[in-house]
């Protein structure tokens, strides 16, 4: 029997920092005025010096097993979308797995700009389908405080930090991700980079003294890009799902800009209830803003049981990614009972002690040596 992938465990972490437009007046010549009418932003969440992607998605991942009330050790697989993975490596998603005490899971990063998160939700459903997997973790996380030119009023203004996940479980009911729709065109990746600190430009002094650790972006030809792939992308995968933009119950893009979202929104004739926009409180928080903005639409209760939902994306790259799911998990506080905090919560502990029982065993035999280098 084919086997589908479903939704079942969902969650969101933003920092508590919060930097508003009357904060970024003070750093750059800007203003609330042009920031709210050109971009429709108002404030973004922004990580303290402890904080990063790892951290903020391993949150975002813990609250979506406690909502599908799922151990973590029953998971198969952890992708973190992200751009700003804590290290070149190790993967974001390593860390995870560990802060998890996923003990069975696979775990990578993906790359794939602010479309990763669609595009790691088109991973799960291969995986899942192909019967490879049953529990996936897709997570979108970014720190883009930590690339940002505070100095750069074209884009100081533009970003933030957070995390969002869904976990993915295998059904054998047609449910959960109906189609999607992945492209790329690298021929426009030097519209939106970072110069500095890859294998082509590795960090120097003259990158550092040039800011090009930073992000540089032709915001016009982004916004153009941007609304033709969304456009084109949600068309494309509402087609292949069988269904009409008139079925589609909401949809959540990637929150860039809202002239962005609205551009796209007219071209798609869709209806004002359509649309799910958040990017006033949160900016643009690359890979993560689809499942925020997922988490929020949940939680406002704009989705239940049975709606068709079209998540569609665009970014560095350029890349695009639109996917059709149809919702099929219960919503509500009914579904999340007290003790199943507490029960999650000892889980999390449990995972510490098993990281630190983990490392310890491996100072120790490196202190006896072990592996046999001592002899
Ligand atoms: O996740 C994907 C990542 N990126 C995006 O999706 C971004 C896509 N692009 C955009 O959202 C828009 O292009 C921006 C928001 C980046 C810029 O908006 P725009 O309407 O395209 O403005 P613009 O770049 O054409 O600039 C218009 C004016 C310029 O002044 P002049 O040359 O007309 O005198 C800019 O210098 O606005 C000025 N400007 C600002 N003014 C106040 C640019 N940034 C600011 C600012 N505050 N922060």
């Amino acid at each position: 029997m084919k086997k589908y992938a479903q939704i079942v465990g969902w969650g969101m972490y933003a920092p508590q920092r919060i930097l508003t437009n009357h904060d970024l007046e003070k750093m750059v010549d800007t203003s609330d005025e042009w920031i709210r009418r050109r971009v429709g932003i108002g404030e973004r969440h922004i990580c303290a010096p402890g904080e990063a992607t790892a951290s903020m998605a391993t949150r975002a991942a813990r609250a979506a097993l406690e909502v599908a009330d799922l151990s973590p050790s029953k998971l198969d697989l952890i992708i973190v979308a992200t751009v700003t993975p804590d290290y070149q490596f190790p993967s974001a998603a390593s860390i995870v797995q560990d802060a998890l005490g996923a003990s069975h899971a696979a775990a990578f990063d993906l790359n794939a700009g602010c479309a990763g998160f669609v595009y790691g939700l088109y991973v799960a459903l291969g995986m899942i389908g192909a019967e490879l997997y049953r529990n996936v973790m897709v997570i979108g996380s970014d720190t883009l405080s930590r690339i940002t030119d505070f100095q750069d009023r074209s884009t100081a203004v533009l970003f933030g930090d957070g995390a969002g996940a869904v976990l993915l479980t295998a059904t054998d009911q047609p449910t959960g991700v109906l189609s999607c729709v992945l492209g790329s065109d690298g021929s426009g990746a030097e519209a939106l980079l970072v110069p500095a600190g890859g294998s082509r430009h590795p960090a120097t002094v003259e990158t550092v003294q040039n800011r090009q650790h930073f992000i540089r972006m032709n915001g016009a030809e982004v916004y153009r890009f941007a609304v033709k792939a969304m456009a084109d992308g949600a068309r494309q995968v509402v087609q292949m799902a069988g269904l009409q933009i008139e079925d589609i119950k909401l949809v959540i893009p990637h929150q860039a800009n809202i002239r962005i979202m609205e551009a796209a929104a007219k071209a798609l004739k869709l209806r004002p209830d359509q649309l799910y926009c958040n990017v006033e409180r949160y900016g643009n928080t690359s890979a993560a803003t689809i499942p925020i903005a997922l988490c929020e639409a949940l939680a406002e209760g704009r989705i239940k049981p049975g709606d068709y939902l079209l998540l569609v994306g665009f970014g560095a790259g350029l890349t695009w990614a639109a996917a059709v799911v149809q919702w099929g998990a219960p919503v509500g506080a009914a579904s999340t009972p007290w003790w199943r905090s507490v029960l999650h919560d000892l889980r999390g502990r449990e995972a510490a002690v098993r990281s630190l029982t983990l490392r310890t065993r491996r100072r120790l035999d490196s202190l006896r040596g072990a592996d046999g280098r001592a002899d």
